[in-house]
């Protein structure tokens, strides 16, 4: 079946078949990237979780290997769940990762390499002498200790490190939390006093991810480096309950275990989310080859388990992005995919200053539009934003009407995936409200509700507000990749993902738009470039090639 077939993706990471979720432990080890991920061997819902592997050189071209890890020990035979990798000064690894157990215990336990001098790192030894190495503390239930992240020195002395692991607080308030606990061989561990952080009414914390960022510079930080001055400590976490990844930029105070968010309204689960689409487990890691933080985010399914189970396959991962402060809000991260991913551009096309007027759908002559790589920068007509009175005020990209509403600053921007009689079409736009005071606030969205004639689909508007400062053009990143869209908002400040299953506007006739639904605002498209994107190699190990 076509449809079915087109689904697959060219350049977004995903095993050649059987059900993914989570990515787990990325690393950079002797020359290669290894992209660790949840699952299942056996079928494309989940179950029977395992740790799959691949390996590449440059992020985004994927060699898979053997299954890493198999519940095959009673303190993970129930599955072999989320963890992370730590790199020790002497260049040794250490695998952490929860195990649910034969009695459905969540469980730390660690793993090492069988062969150290190995690069791709193929075989795991799960140390049965020590796992599991942490159990579920007093007064936490035994299903809510989960996802240890990678280890930081703590900075008492050399020889100890801290990690943390999500869990949360039934008594009463639904509290989520990060303990952490401290331990200088990785095999004996001691839960540090208090919690790292909590808040009320979040329910249990996922895939806790801690980690430095540099408010000046634009290069990563590894886990481990000293707080200074300009240093924040970014603290993500994936609510269980709403399945969205919200991080908080904060100081990390290792002395008194805790971490404290600069601005208490910007907490996790209030604040900013890594993407405001289908993204989910999003796990970070330091790459001291190109010395860039790095996030990878599981972007799951929104058709039926049925239709996971025709294709045989279920969930990509979104393109790596490089993760940095963003100096100019001195609020947020900036996401971006990682400049390896540009390596498959051919064929740009580049267009300027193309008018926008109010209310216009104008199709973009470009063959194949079914893996894109597009930027596009638009700026309302300052004449149309002076003669608007207050407008739109309280917007909402999911409530208030998608890109069929009409506001008087929006929506525009694209559409994708579309057919040419437009019965099919992904939104991506901008959305611009004005207040009394005259102040503008711009709201970035994705409109699915007619990304699909199927019948089988979870459609959504999904979105938020995006910080525009004085001068900007409003700015947009768009990555096509056949049941994918990822776009990037002002260089990476509001980042989205949608999943969607065209029927109609599959292969040769899957079109471009622009459009303004705008009653007022005159737009003009500033500049435009779209490029065609080269799949990436993605299949098994040659090993003859690599020389073993
Ligand atoms: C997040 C999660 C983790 C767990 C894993 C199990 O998606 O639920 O908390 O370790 O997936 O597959």
């Amino acid at each position: 079946n076509n449809m079915l077939v087109f689904q697959r993706t060219a350049f977004h990471f995903q095993p050649e078949k059987n059900w993914m979720n989570d990515p787990d432990g990325p690393l950079f080890y002797k020359g290669w990237y290894h992209l660790f991920y949840q699952y299942n061997p056996a079928s494309s819902v989940w179950g029977n979780i395992a740790w799959g592997h691949a390996v590449s050189r440059d992020l985004i071209n994927w060699e898979h290997l053997s299954v890493a890890m198999m519940p095959d020990r009673w303190y993970d035979f129930n599955g072999v769940w989320s963890g992370s990798a730590t790199i020790l000064p002497d260049g040794r690894l250490v695998m952490l990762y929860t195990g649910s157990t034969h009695e459905s215990v969540q469980v730390q336990n660690i793993a090492f390499p069988a062969d150290p001098a190995d690069p791709l790192l193929l075989h795991w030894v799960k140390s049965d002498e020590h796992n599991p190495v942490i159990s579920p503390p007093e007064g936490i239930q035994f299903k809510d200790f989960r996802d240890p992240t990678t280890a930081w020195h703590s900075g008492e002395d050399s020889g100890t490190w801290l990690l943390a692991i999500g869990s949360k607080n039934d008594s009463g308030e639904h509290a989520g939390m990060a303990l952490v606990y401290r331990t200088r061989d990785f095999v004996s561990y001691e839960l540090v006093a208090g919690v790292l952080h909590s808040v009320a009414g979040t329910g249990m914390w996922e895939c806790v991810d801690l980690y430095p960022v540099h408010t000046e510079a634009s290069f990563g930080l590894d886990t481990s480096a000293a707080s200074a001055p300009a240093v924040r400590h970014v603290l993500k976490v994936s609510l269980d309950d709403d399945k969205h990844d919200y991080y908080g930029i904060g100081r990390y105070y290792a002395e008194n275990n805790s971490w404290v968010p600069d601005d208490p309204d910007l907490d996790i689960g209030v604040g900013f989310r890594l993407d405001y689409g289908k993204y989910y487990a999003a796990k970070s890691f330091y790459d001291q080859n190109k010395r860039r933080r790095v996030v990878w985010g599981w972007s799951g399914e929104t058709d039926s388990e049925q239709a996971d189970i025709l294709k045989g396959w279920a969930s990509v991962q979104t393109i790596p992005r490089t993760v940095l402060f963003d100096a100019e809000t001195g609020s947020n991260l900036l996401l971006w995919p990682v400049e390896e991913l540009d390596t498959l551009r051919f064929a740009g096309k580049n267009f300027t200053n193309l008018p926008l007027p109010a209310h216009t759908v104008k199709p973009l002559e470009f063959a194949g539009t079914t893996q894109l790589d597009i930027m596009a920068e638009f700026e309302m007509d300052e004449s149309s934003v002076k003669a608007t009175m207050e407008a739109d005020v309280g917007y909402n990209c999911s409530t208030s009407g998608g890109a069929a509403g009409r506001g008087a600053l929006g929506p525009f921007g694209l559409l994708v995936l579309a057919d040419s009689i437009r019965s099919e079409q992904t939104a991506v736009y901008f959305y611009v409200a004005k207040g009394v005071d005259g102040q503008l606030t711009t709201y970035f969205c994705h409109d699915e509700l007619r990304s699909s004639n199927a019948n089988d689909i979870v459609k959504r508007i999904y979105g938020s507000t995006v910080a525009v400062l004085r001068g900007e053009v409003l700015s947009v990143r768009i990555l096509i990749d056949h049941s994918i869209v990822e776009s990037f908002a002002q260089g990476g400040r509001t980042c989205i993902t949608s999943r969607v299953y065209p029927t109609a506007a599959i292969d040769g006739a899957a079109k471009l738009f622009l459009f303004n639904n705008a009653t007022n605002a005159a737009v003009t498209v500033k500049s435009l470039t779209v490029w065609k994107m080269r799949p990436a190699l993605m299949r098994p190990l040659d090993h003859h090639l690599v020389g073993e």
